[in-house]
């Protein structure tokens, strides 16, 4: 058996070796990239991001700050306004890092890259990236992206920053070519702060598609993962099962969601328990997630048991507890984390 000292230098031997196999597999990426030819004929400048709440505002502002020329567009001008807020908000919490003498001047320097519009085909008519972060339905999904494949050149990218849904089913209300320039694009929230972003390739997403937006990611400053279209992916697979059970303990009675927070945070190390975390994604999202795979289960694509309808939840989406968004979930918004 390894003595604590020597486990310890394996482990460390091994995250250094894991580290180096990281570091060259980024750069080999990098030099990929560099090298190889692509379809498309520039490099993407111009984004376009549909829905400017809790998602779409964070991946608008990363845009910016990467130098992107960003369009926000949303149905109403208020939705638009409530995005532009959350922008500033985050932009003056980068800024006092950043440039604490310049708040100010970084922020507007930053807030000159976005324009909005609620007109969704003049949002994208220069567009050389479209990502759609809008309500988790497959039907208001499609019919954004079916309306936008001729507002679009040619030679744009669509990505949808879905959750859960199938990417195939949304890219089919597209045409076949711009299918081959079709991805899922998942960040996470809050998206300043999270740093990984799954990239979703269909079975029609081509090289180039996929290449060109590994490139974006990186100039993002995010950490690019490659997944199937398959349920989840690979992050909700995983934690959205365990955000279910987290509510059904409460419901069965089993412990309080401030004593199971308490307990993954203090016991397990994670930075949010799950009601801090599923108040922090909206209770709408989640509802919406779980009630997409329902249809997954009847398919045989995940097991039935992992999504099985929760009273408590539908109850507070019915409520109009949606969590931070509208100011109580789990939690009151006094409890709540800015
Ligand atoms: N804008 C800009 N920066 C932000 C930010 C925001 N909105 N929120 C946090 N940050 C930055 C902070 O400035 C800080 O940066 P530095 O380390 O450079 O100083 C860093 O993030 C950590 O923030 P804090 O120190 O203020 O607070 P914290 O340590 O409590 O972290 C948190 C806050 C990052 C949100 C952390 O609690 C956390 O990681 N929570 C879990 C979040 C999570 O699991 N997200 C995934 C949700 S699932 C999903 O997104 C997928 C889906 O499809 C539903
Ligand atoms: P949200 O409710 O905060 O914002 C959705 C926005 O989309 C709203 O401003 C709404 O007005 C707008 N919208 C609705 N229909 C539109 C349309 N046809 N055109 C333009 N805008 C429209 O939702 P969110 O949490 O930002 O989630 C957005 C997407 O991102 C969903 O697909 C969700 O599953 C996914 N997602 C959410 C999280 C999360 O933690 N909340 C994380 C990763 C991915």
């Amino acid at each position: 058996m390894l003595s604590s000292i020597s486990r310890a230098s394996a482990m460390s031997t091994s995250r250094n070796t894991l580290n180096a196999a990281a570091a060259t597999r980024l750069s080999s990426i990098q030099r990929h990239l560099s090298t190889t030819p692509s379809a498309r004929e520039g490099k993407i400048e111009r984004l376009t991001v549909f829905g400017a709440g809790l998602m779409g505002a964070g991946i608008a502002q990363v845009g910016a700050q990467s130098g992107l020329k960003v369009v926000l567009s949303d149905v109403t001008d208020k939705a638009l306004e409530n995005g532009l807020n959350i922008i500033q908000k985050s932009l003056a919490r980068v800024a006092k890092k950043k440039s604490p003498d310049d708040i100010e001047g970084f922020t507007s320097k930053i807030l000159k890259n976005i324009e909005t519009t609620t007109d969704a085909g003049k949002a994208v008519e220069q567009s050389d990236l479209v990502i759609e972060a809008i309500i988790e339905s497959i039907k208001v999904k499609r019919d954004l992206f079916g309306f936008l494949d001729s507002k679009a050149k040619s030679d744009c990218i669509f990505a949808t920053n879905t959750s859960s849904l199938s990417v195939t089913e949304i890219a089919e209300s597209c045409s076949k070519e711009r299918q081959e320039k079709f991805a899922g694009l998942h960040f996470f929230n809050p998206v300043p702060a999270m740093k990984l972003v799954e990239i979703i390739r269909t079975s029609q997403t081509s090289t180039s598609t996929y290449e060109a937006l590994k490139e974006v990611t990186l100039r993002m400053n995010k950490s690019p993962v490659t997944c199937n279209d398959t349920p989840g992916f690979i992050v909700n697979r995983l934690l959205v099962p365990y955000l279910l059970e987290s509510i059904r303990m409460v419901e069965r009675g089993d412990a309080t969601p401030e004593d199971i927070d308490t307990a993954m945070e203090l016991g397990a190390g994670y930075p949010m328990g799950p009601f801090k975390l599923l108040d922090f994604v909206g209770l709408d999202t989640t509802s919406y997630i779980s009630q997409g795979w329902r249809d997954k289960a009847e398919a045989g694509q995940i097991s039935k048991e992992l999504v099985q309808p929760i009273e408590l939840l539908d109850k507070l989406v019915k409520e109009g507890k949606l969590g931070r968004k509208s100011g109580e979930g789990f939690y009151k918004v006094s409890h709540m984390i800015e």
